[in-house]
């Protein structure tokens, strides 16, 4: 049996080290070790994007990551979004634009429309539904969806701030 592996990484900027086997993915380190259930669990077959979050930045399919694999690395969930009791602008605007239902694919949504606005403070609507291609949502028929990134996007109208990635494009996952 592989040894257990040491790993050290930042999640929502907090220090956090755990020791992990070898086989381990990212989404079971952060909801079974760390207790960081936010990203959620959809379909473990890296089709529904209900687990995306920031791995430095680019957003990822945490179950289609090891865990091994965010060592020393920065990882940014839901959990991270809301600052000081205030919910993130993106938050603020699914929450008004009734940009959820059942709210299951809520939390991946949400990263994946962060990473959008870290590279494109403006998307036009296509690049919007581009950008969210990879999160699929059972509910809302997407409009809401769209219609509340867009308005946090006019919002906001500098961009996410903080972790933007480089080079542009689409993420990982
Ligand atoms: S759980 Fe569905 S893509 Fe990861
Ligand atoms: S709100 Fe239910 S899956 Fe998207």
């Amino acid at each position: 049996m592989p040894e257990p592996i040491a790993i050290r990484l930042t999640v929502n900027g907090r220090p956090r080290e755990a020791t992990v086997e070898p086989r381990l993915l990212l989404i079971d380190l952060l909801r079974d070790v760390l207790e960081v259930t936010g990203p959620h669990v959809g379909c473990d077959t890296s089709s529904c994007g209900a687990c995306t979050v920031l791995l430095d930045g680019r957003t990822v399919k945490a179950c289609t990551l090891f865990a091994a694999q965010a060592d020393g690395r920065e990882v940014l969930t839901v959990e991270g979004l809301a600052k000081d009791g205030e919910l993130h602008p993106l938050q603020q605007a699914f929450w008004d634009n009734h940009g959820l239902q059942c709210g299951y694919c809520t939390p991946g949504m949400l990263m994946s429309a962060y990473y959008l606005l870290s590279q494109i403070p403006n998307p036009t609507e296509a690049q919007v539904r581009h950008f969210i291609a990879g999160n699929l949502c059972r509910c809302t028929g997407y409009q809401n969806i769209v219609k509340a990134i867009l308005d946090a996007a006019a919002k906001m109208q500098g961009g996410v701030g903080g972790t933007a990635p480089s080079p542009p494009g689409r993420g990982l996952g």
